[in-house]
């Protein structure tokens, strides 16, 4: 079926495009340098952002990574740290259904994310909300705060950047979490990593212990753990 176009930016709430959504779904695409197309689509009364082939927000990576935080236990008061905002659709179930009050912190390398998620999808609203446009690495590299849970879910398209299955990213992560602090992995969609999940798991054991979910909703690897305070 192929969408209709509808103008950017258009009101959250407008009941008919809502309702028109569920005969026919109505889309916008936007061009960035870093994603390529991305695709703002009404589907079934919600709003979602699409890769070229996967879907970035609002839509079953939302189920996902609410999978994923249902299978973890964190400290609702700590500060959180998002690699990878994408239109921040985990942000409003931080906040309602794991009652997450701690102060959140979301890396986003593409300023025309950023962008879309504000005009779209009203990131602006979510409380206690800071938002840094850079690269995830690099900002893992410099950062000297400590998290309660961090959210790994960086992706291009439909592919995790091979940097985010080195264990000299998952060492200095390691070092951002505080003890018994909680990470989620979003692995991607392709079994060929397999092989470098079992490195890291190992790798990183026994500072983080990580358990591996596959086929979560169907399609996608989660790597979730937590991190254990060092003997004395
Ligand atoms: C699947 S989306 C994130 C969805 C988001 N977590 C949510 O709650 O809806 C993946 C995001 O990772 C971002 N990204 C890709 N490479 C990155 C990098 N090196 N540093 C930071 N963000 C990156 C992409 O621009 C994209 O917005």
């Amino acid at each position: 079926m192929k969408p209709l176009a509808f103008p950017p930016g258009e009101d959250e709430t407008s009941p008919l495009k809502k309702w028109l959504s569920y005969v026919w779904p109505l889309t916008h695409h936007v061009q960035s340098d870093l994603s390529g197309t991305l695709e703002v689509s009404w589907v079934n009364g919600r709003k979602v952002l699409d890769s070229r082939n996967a879907n970035y927000s609002y839509g079953s990576l939302q189920t996902i990574l609410t999978y994923g935080l249902a299978h973890l236990d964190f400290s609702a008061e700590a500060p959180v740290l998002l690699l990878g905002l994408g239109g921040g659709s985990i942000l409003r179930p931080l906040r309602e259904a794991f009652r997450c009050t701690g102060p959140i912190t979301a890396v986003e390398v593409d300023p025309v994310v950023i962008d879309l998620a504000h005009r779209e999808f009203q990131v602006g609203d979510v409380p206690d909300l800071t938002i840094v446009q850079a690269d995830a690495v690099a900002y893992v590299t410099q950062c000297t705060q400590r998290f309660g849970l961090v959210i790994v879910d960086v992706f291009v398209d439909d592919q995790v950047p091979p940097v985010f299955y080195a264990l000299t990213f998952w060492e200095r992560l390691a070092s951002l979490l505080r003890p018994g602090g909680s990470v989620l992995f979003n692995a991607g969609l392709h079994r060929r990593h397999a092989l470098r999940l079992e490195a890291l798991i190992e790798g990183m054991h026994p500072r983080i212990q990580l358990q591996r979910h596959e086929r979560v909703n169907g399609t996608n690897t989660l790597l979730l753990g937590k991190s254990v305070a060092p003997t004395e």
